[in-house]
């Protein structure tokens, strides 16, 4: 295969960096170069959020039902080359290929779904008496800057461009410099479609040097990010210099409460898709199991079955799961494990790379016994296909345990008591419940964190309010 020469796509062009500097793109399964992209720094970012703030008077008063037919033309788009792009998708992150070929129709979901929004996003009318006409106007902000990571390339963009976009924003996108491909490609059909020229731009490049710069431009109106709590708290910094809104999404460290009127091996399955998918690399991962005593050797004993039928290899072979995205991170998630031994948690599974895979970032389904709730790989996110496993007695104890973290994004409950999983869903301090399946749930449902996992609303009807500022006209009858 030839390696793929990448540009910035700024103003409906293909163009280089200014400094003419690129980086290597890598396989993770291969470890080989699969593309050299633009190293993009704030000269680059300047051209693309100026090319943004051009295109924004004239894609804010484009017809809604004009930018929704677009949008919704590039779903469908998507959907017809999902097979090319899940191609991409794969080799640039190491998902395997079916895996990331359900992540590209979801992508091509989340453009249909807000193109149906575009012109239906309303305001309201507020009653002040007969002396007044009232009402409410939703604008978008301006130009919106969206800084993504490597863990679903594609997907992301769809999930945070497609209702800025929807709603009359323009955006710049920085991808993560591990992951690129999707996004230009992406660019390519929106090319092809007739997007006005600065609608949709990308800058690719290196957090400090590209990310950091867009997050601090005075041209920028709102920011968009996923990704570490560290940098997350970078960018709110940056944003509070021109007081600009911010959603972050942050990770973390999410549990999977299993009591003991479940079904063990439903809830070893479940567990097995919360902790593994991705390799783990999911922001709402489930990475704590939280077993109720009285079940916990039936759930593991399962658990520990199911483990060891997941087969790990090369993307492109379609395995259950793919290596980890780079050496880097599975520096991280060794490190981790090695962490976990030293605390004292027991290595019932895993723990390394298999032996048979020489090259690429493979990690084996790992799991951990025996974990206190305090100690460290029960309280950061790893980030990787590694599992804690903490047994609790009480209800109130598996609560206290399940918030008693910096994080607050998911949570998953197996029971089949009604009161105890509405009870538990009330306690817990997390953005959305899953009950009885974990991963429930879609586009259409809000997505978000609690606590340092991050703030605002993506997916679902919610994202618009993040693209959106209302502007109430009061009118004085005379
Ligand atoms: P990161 O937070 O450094 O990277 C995410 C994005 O931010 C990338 O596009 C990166 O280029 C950009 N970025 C980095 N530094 C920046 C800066 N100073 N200003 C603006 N943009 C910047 O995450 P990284 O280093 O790839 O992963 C480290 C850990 O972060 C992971 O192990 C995981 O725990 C967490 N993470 C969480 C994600 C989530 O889905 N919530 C996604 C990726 C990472
Ligand atoms: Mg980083």
């Amino acid at each position: 295969m030839s390696i793929l020469e990448l540009t910035h796509f700024i103003d409906n062009h293909w163009i280089p960096s200014v400094s003419e500097e690129r980086f290597a793109v890598i396989d993770p399964s291969t470890e080989e170069v699969i593309a050299w992209a633009a190293r993009g720094d704030a000269q680059d970012v300047e051209r693309a959020v100026q090319s943004a703030r051009r295109a924004f008077p004239v894609w804010r008063d484009t017809k809604p039902r004009e930018r929704s037919a677009l949008l919704y033309a590039l779903g469908q788009s998507i959907r017809k080359q999902a097979d090319d792009f899940a191609r991409w998708e794969a080799i640039d992150s190491g998902k395997p290929l079916a895996r990331a070929r359900r992540e590209i129709l979801s992508t091509a979901r989340y453009l249909e779904f807000y193109a149906g929004a575009a012109d239906k996003f309303y305001g309201d009318t507020i009653p002040l008496g007969p002396d007044y006409v009232d009402f409410t106007l939703r604008e978008p902000l301006g130009v919106t800057a969206h800084i993504v990571p490597w863990n679903f390339p594609l997907n992301m963009i769809g999930r945070s461009v497609a209702p800025a976009l929807a709603m009359g924003n323009t955006a710049v996108v920085k991808p993560a410099e591990q992951t690129p491909i999707t996004a230009l490609k992406l660019a390519e059909l929106m090319l092809e479609l007739g997007f006005p020229p600065g609608v949709y731009n990308v800058v690719t490049g290196y957090g400090e040097e590209a990310g950091a710069p867009l997050s601090r431009h005075p041209g920028v109106d709102g920011i968009t990010f996923t990704g570490s709590v560290e940098v997350g708290r970078l960018i709110m910094r940056a944003a509070a210099e021109h007081i600009r809104p911010v959603v972050l999404e942050l990770g973390g460290k999410s549990p999977i409460i299993v009591f003991d009127d479940a079904d063990p091996d439903h809830a070893a399955a479940e567990t097995v898709k919360a902790i593994y998918s991705n390799t783990g690399q999911v922001c709402s991962a489930g990475s704590r199991l939280l077993v109720q005593e009285g079940i916990k050797e039936a759930v593991l004993e399962a658990l520990v079955e199911r483990s060891r039928q997941v087969r790990v290899g090369p993307a492109l072979e379609d395995p259950d799961i793919g290596p980890l995205v780079s050496d880097e991170q599975y520096q991280r998630v060794q490190g981790y494990v090695e962490i976990g031994k030293q605390e004292g948690a027991r290595l019932l599974l895993g723990g390394q790379r298999p032996a048979e895979r020489e090259r690429g970032f493979f990690f084996s389904p790992t799991i951990l016994d025996d974990v206190h709730p305090q100690m460290r790989i029960a309280q950061e996110e790893i980030f990787g296909p590694v599992l804690a496993v903490i047994t609790f007695r009480t209800e109130e104890e598996a609560l206290e345990i399940a918030n008693g973290v910096q994080y607050g994004l998911v949570a998953g409950v197996m029971t089949n008591d009604i009161g105890r999983a509405l009870r538990m869903a009330r306690g817990l301090q997390a953005g959305q419940v899953f009950i009885n399946e974990y991963f429930a749930g879609g586009e259409e449902t809000p997505f978000g964190g609690y606590k340092q996992s991050g703030f605002g609303r993506e997916k679902g009807w919610e994202a618009l309010y993040n693209y959106t500022q209302v502007k109430n006209v009061a009118i004085r009858i005379r």
